[in-house]
């Protein structure tokens, strides 16, 4: 077999972002990450991915941490190596979508802290959704690297994906991403669709998958024959299963190849040794349970992303209902086609998730609408890919006239005034009001326990106590598992 391209692949290494994000709940702390940072920047990667995702969250929400001293440090740490992070177009890093004036100073402002690289998708592949976002990287000297959310159905197939792909490289992307969330992208419609871009599309083209269903590794080998630019890989420590297939296979695998990746395994093997450890010390915290490393075929049975199925799990739990589980997974498709086939990635995976387990333990479909599923069919999130249901839709009440046409955003009045305004009293920067607004609930009690360590201390014993005996309803259970799992 010929490689159809004669140029080195270049890597992208995950282990700052994805890898520790798909095994463990993204708990990596800055502090393990320093002591591999000179090692990391001398190996040759493309980019590290290193931000974003579930990280900005997670950094402020269980580490105590401030993401945006995270990158400041990555960045001073890293100074050969462009930094990448992962980017929900309208929806920033948040749950919701933000006007244009806060898309616009968060990326400035990820870029004056260190990003070179910002990955920007969407969950409906609504380009309307990504207009801003990219407008504004491009103007602050950022590279756009815009992003097809890959899944498959009636109305996703190959040309689907290589129409798409022409038009975000028309609206200015410096790269284009397959972005493989939930290792759908079989290594033979690899081949295909790579062939196909690289016959379309001028720019480069960025590979993203999962080995949850252990095919990662062929995937991206056969996308390697075809001609792809850059994959995804992480370190060996925390690759495989639910994360990327690791770097160190696939380099030595291209060695001596017109493919070769010219990166050193030596470099690599020190820094692994620094992750191995930082995994030992998750999977002594719980945090690492060694099941995500399994081969999962569910994930090719039902075409449903591995986070999403554990997620379903403990929502079935929280509800007394386990033995439901295979109910569920059969309605999840049915709940997709009536939604209009929306790509399974947060917030859809989240929406569609959580009104698949309502139809189920309910015993009656669409008797319960969580206001999400309302929104997404109102078009709040943006055009969903195929025809909605208009039964479905009435029951939740929604007229056809109701239903929104134009890009979401424009609906948005500019917000970042009033943001400064709410939080002028405990912002001490801009970055500070980005935190507050992406993360309403979260920030505020991070920035106290930051500015003021000692109130702090007193205030989380008393909310502990009070949350503990609390019983929960299950939409509130459903909400808390969409704004858990990114
Ligand atoms: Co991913």
């Amino acid at each position: 077999m010929e490689f159809l391209s004669n140029k080195p692949l270049l890597i992208t290494d995950t282990i700052l972002r994805d890898a520790h994000q798909s095994q463990a709940a993204t708990r990596m702390t800055t502090e393990e990450m320093l002591p591999a940072l000179e090692i990391l920047d001398s190996i040759g990667y493309y980019s590290l991915e290193c931000w974003g995702g579930a990280t900005f969250d997670a950094c402020m929400r269980f580490l105590n941490e401030d993401p945006w001293e995270r990158l400041r440090k990555l960045k001073q740490g890293l100074p050969h190596t462009k930094l990448q992070m992962l980017f929900r177009g309208q929806n920033i890093l948040g749950y919701k979508h933000y006007a244009d004036d806060v898309v616009d100073l968060f990326c400035r402002k990820s870029i004056e802290n260190g990003i070179d690289i910002i990955r920007i998708f969407d969950a409906l592949n609504d380009v309307r959704n990504l207009e801003q976002a990219i407008k504004s990287t491009k103007k602050y000297g950022g590279q756009v690297e815009a992003t097809l959310s890959y899944t498959s159905s009636p109305i996703h197939n190959e040309a689907y994906f290589v129409k798409l792909a022409k038009e975000l490289e028309q609206m200015g992307a410096d790269t284009i991403c397959i972005k493989d969330m939930a290792n759908l992208l079989l290594p033979m419609d690899a081949y295909s669709l790579v062939k196909a871009l690289k016959e379309t599309i001028s720019v480069p083209i960025h590979l993203h998958t999962h080995n949850t269903s252990g095919t990662g590794d062929m995937t991206l080998l056969m996308a390697a024959y075809a001609g792809v630019d850059i994959v995804d890989t992480a370190l060996s420590p925390l690759a495989n299963g639910t994360s990327q297939p690791a770097t160190e296979s696939l380099v030595a695998t291209l060695r001596g190849t017109v493919r070769d990746t010219g990166l050193d395994l030596g470099k690599m093997s020190v820094a692994a040794a620094h992750f191995r450890k930082v995994a030992q010390r998750l999977k002594e915290d719980g945090i690492l349970d060694p099941k995500v490393l399994n081969v999962d075929t569910n994930t090719l049975l039902y075409q449903v992303p591995g986070g999403m199925l554990s997620n379903l799990i403990s929502q079935l739990k929280q509800a007394g209902q386990e033995d439901q589980y295979y109910d569920v997974l059969a309605e999840i498709p049915r709940v997709r086609q009536d939604f209009g086939y929306p790509p399974l990635v947060t917030p859809t995976s989240q929406i569609v998730g959580t009104q698949s387990v309502m139809n189920v333990i309910m015993g009656q479909r669409y008797k319960v609408f969580p206001k999400e599923s309302k929104a997404l069919l109102r078009g709040e999130y943006g055009a969903l890919p195929g025809e909605v249901n208009p039964e479905v839709r009435i029951k939740a009440g929604i007229a056809p006239e109701d239903v929104i046409t134009c890009r979401p955003a424009d609906r948005l009045e500019p917000e970042l005034e009033k943001y400064r305004a709410e939080f002028k009293e405990i912002a001490k920067s801009d970055e500070d009001v980005l935190s507050l607004a992406l993360f309403p609930q979260v920030a505020p009690k991070f920035l106290e326990q930051r500015d003021h360590p000692e109130k702090a201390a007193a205030t989380a014993a008393s909310v502990s106590s009070s949350t503990a005996d609390g019983v929960r309803s299950i939409s509130v259970v459903c909400e808390e598992n969409i704004m858990k799992n990114l």
